[in-house]
């Protein structure tokens, strides 16, 4: 025989799978966070009461929501050591590569809350973690981009000082400002679990060996960096200013995609087979904010011809590929004046507390062993060393 061994099901041998945090009905099209439907927290909850509601479990009272963004506010600041070393990565880095670099020193940075097997140590490193993400990715930005970091203001709640981080003064408008800010906490909001996706199975299987939360989150950065996961997100906007690039000829790129020389990027999905909940909240904020610039925004107007002409084309209906969460966000993030290589590190902050909620979870559930995936051996046979002549 070829050592034909019967695969396990889907994870069978290896990180639990079972969780009570996010539920996915692909042909429905639903999303839920711990039984919330995503259309809810869209409309009435927060980024920061999501992040307390998938690690958690439950919705914080208004005190316990406060006392979290205070905890965050306290530890947004990195030690001084690990601003050295931000200002050290390479300028010509990839702000994913950097961060998923940076997240895996912080195991050193804080070595009294990397056990994981202490409580009170996971959960600092849980706050730790929240805090200082959006600090680390602004610090990378600022040095990627050529210029001087900016200090995070306790005065500011997290997205607004994620974003002074990032961009030092606002756009000067207050209100398009507060815009921006809404939109960025429900852009967040909107990517904060998405159950066993490749990221999160990633922090599930690194965390399954009793490695520390941070180099599980720092693999999870890793897995997102790919172009057919969060990757995405950047890829559909190079898609875009490619087909601009060919005059906004939809129907040759469409031709293109169907010839199978590339991809229609932020289409398709393992599970969504109808469509993407997330991504309609999102193409109605993008509709929202693109309204209010002068010209109409070209990029924009291409999604919304390649998406009208796909999903009238049984190419793509047959394939049941739809827009997923990474069709529309990249030209809000444009739009924002974020650059393309921002848009990935945008999908990791808004992820950061699935990651955790999941590697939280894997920990408390007696079932869980170390992620051994079995494989189907098809290689040679056993076969002699030849005799030497
Ligand atoms: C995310 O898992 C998650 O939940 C992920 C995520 C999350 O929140 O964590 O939702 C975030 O990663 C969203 C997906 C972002 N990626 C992209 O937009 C990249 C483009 N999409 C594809 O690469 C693809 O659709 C995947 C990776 C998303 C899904 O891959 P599958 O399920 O393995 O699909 P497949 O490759 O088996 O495709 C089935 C068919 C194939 O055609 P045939 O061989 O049957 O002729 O559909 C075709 C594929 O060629 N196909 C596409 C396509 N996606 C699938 N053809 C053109 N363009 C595409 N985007």
């Amino acid at each position: 025989g070829t050592g034909m061994t019967t695969l396990d099901p889907g994870f069978g041998n290896t990180a639990s799978c079972r969780s009570e945090i996010t539920y996915i009905d692909g042909a429905a099209g639903i999303l839920r966070y711990r039984g919330y439907p995503i259309q809810d927290l869209a409309q009435h909850s927060s980024f920061l009461e999501v992040a307390y509601l998938v690690i958690r479990g439950a919705l914080p009272s208004a005190g316990e929501l406060k006392d979290f963004a205070d905890q965050l506010r306290t530890n947004a600041p990195v030690p001084d050591e690990m601003r050295t070393l931000l200002d050290a990565l390479p300028r010509n880095g990839h702000p994913m590569t950097l961060l998923a670099a940076a997240v895996n020193t912080l195991a050193a940075y804080y070595d009294d809350s990397a056990d994981p097997t202490d409580d009170d140590q996971v959960e600092t490193a849980t706050i730790r973690l929240l805090a200082k993400l959006p600090t680390i990715a602004a610090h990378i930005h600022r040095r990627t981009s050529g210029s001087e970091p900016i200090d995070p203001d306790p005065a500011r709640d997290y997205v607004e000082n994620f974003l002074a981080m990032l961009f030092g003064q606002g756009t000067g408008d207050t209100e398009l400002d507060a815009l921006y800010t809404r939109a960025l906490d429900l852009l967040l909001l909107l990517h904060a679990d998405h159950e066993l996706n490749c990221s999160t199975a990633t922090v599930r299987v690194v965390g399954s060996s009793d490695a520390d939360i941070y180099g599980s989150v720092s693999a999870g950065v890793n897995a997102l960096f790919g172009p057919l996961h969060g990757g995405a997100n950047q890829a559909v906007l190079e898609m875009l200013e490619e087909i601009r690039g060919m005059g906004g000829d939809v129907d040759a790129f469409l031709e293109k995609v169907k010839a199978k020389e590339t991809r229609l990027m932020g289409f398709g999905h393992r599970v969504y087979k109808n469509f993407d909940p997330r991504s309609r909240e999102i193409k109605g904020l993008a509709a929202d904010i693109l309204a209010r610039q002068e010209r109409p925004d070209e990029l924009f107007q291409l999604a919304l011809e390649l998406e009208r002409k796909a999903l009238a084309d049984p190419y793509f209906t047959e394939r049941k590929l739809y827009p997923n969460v990474d069709f529309y966000s990249g030209v809000i993030y444009r739009a924002m004046g974020f650059p393309t290589n921002m848009f990935t590190v945008l999908f990791a902050i808004g992820r950061l507390p699935g990651w955790i909620a999941h590697w939280r979870e894997q920990r408390k559930d007696p079932a869980t062993r170390i992620a051994r995936p079995r494989q189907l051996y098809v290689g040679p046979t056993e076969r002699p060393y030849p005799a030497q002549g």
